[in-house]
């Protein structure tokens, strides 16, 4: 067990009546990490961020947050955590200071000035004495956010940030995570079903379908990974492919409309250019495909799309 993970879990199941919905799962985060859970709708995003803030218990299986273990250490285990679990309730007819006021009463030895500080750090202190019902969608997350960090969290986990706001808004919402994980050293788990998003801001990721995790790790990793994909541009096709596929480097190929897109080891480019030219096959060019996540996630869960 390594020193500094901030969230174990170990073979966790949850069942609702007969159906199980999360099946055995383990996840391992760090310090520093911004972790995204990425999984499509119904595959058990919220059912784990409820069990990991014990708001519901699991089967079978143990969280342990900041190393203590949530079920029999409740209290240490949740201490230093910050979270929003779908849309976050305020009193809509009272301001966002006064609705974090209200919060910041239930946390016993608050520093004074506190709200105001998770105002600032959100960028909402300008917007502060204004009722929450005049708020965006965008400003009442960022109020959620505020609101997380009050009691000066190590991890925040937060479930799916950025729903129903338009980019603009969810750019915002990004940059401000990745801005409180550098300068606070905060820790972030966030639900997403947005490969994009994850690719965005997120260091490791654990893919969630259908209650099971796929893989999990480093994004950087599983972009790039041993293989890479090269469309050639060619007016003789059919000829490239009956030639590629001798060659031990190819691994896979595929006819597109104006070129043949090849997986292939990476590295042999210059040695695949020459090899054509040499058969008198007339490339064009050569264009590398970059390995988005999503076709790691096609080729992970055979083709079963997610946006
Ligand atoms: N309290 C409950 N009782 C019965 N079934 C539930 C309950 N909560 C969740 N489920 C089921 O568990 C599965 C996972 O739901 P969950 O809400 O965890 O998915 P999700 O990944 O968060 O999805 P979404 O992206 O739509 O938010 C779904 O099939 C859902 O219907
Ligand atoms: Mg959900």
């Amino acid at each position: 067990m390594s020193q500094n993970n901030i969230i174990e879990v170990e073979n966790l199941s949850k069942s609702f009546g007969k159906r199980k919905v999360i099946n055995n799962i383990n996840l391992t985060v760090e310090e520093g990490d911004i972790y995204g859970f990425l999984g499509q709708n119904g595959s058990g995003k919220t059912t784990t961020i409820r069990m990991l803030l014990n708001l519901i218990h699991p089967d079978n299986g143990t969280i342990r947050l900041n190393k203590y273990d949530l079920k029999k250490e409740f209290h240490k285990a949740i201490e230093k955590v910050g979270a929003i679990v779908e849309v976050p309730k305020f009193h809509s007819y009272l301001s966002g200071r006064k609705n974090l006021e209200l919060m910041a009463n239930l946390i016993p030895d608050i520093p004074e000035g506190k709200v105001d500080e998770v105002l600032e750090m959100v960028g909402m202190l300008n917007r502060a004495d204004d009722k929450v019902k005049t708020y965006s969608l965008g400003m009442r997350q960022r109020l959620g956010i505020a609101n997380a960090l009050l009691n000066d969290p190590k991890l925040v986990i937060l479930d799916e940030p950025t729903n129903g706001l338009d980019p603009q808004g969810m750019k915002e919402i990004r940059d401000m995570i990745c801005n409180l994980a550098y300068k606070n050293n905060i820790t972030f788990f966030i639900s997403t079903h947005l490969l994009y998003e994850v690719e965005q801001i997120c260091n490791k990721v654990a893919i969630l379908h259908g209650g099971e995790l796929l893989t999990q790790g480093k994004v950087a990793d599983m972009l790039n990974r041993d293989l890479e994909v090269i469309d050639v541009h060619t007016t003789s096709c059919d000829k490239m492919i009956s030639i590629v596929q001798s060659l031990n480097y190819v691994k896979h190929f595929e006819k597109k409309q104006k070129c043949v897109r090849l997986k292939m080891e990476k590295g042999f480019s210059s040695e695949l250019n020459r090899y054509l030219i040499a058969n008198d096959i007339d490339v064009e060019y050569l264009i590398p495909q970059s390995q988005s996540l999503e076709a790691f996630f096609i080729e992970l869960t055979g083709g079963k799309q997610i946006e």
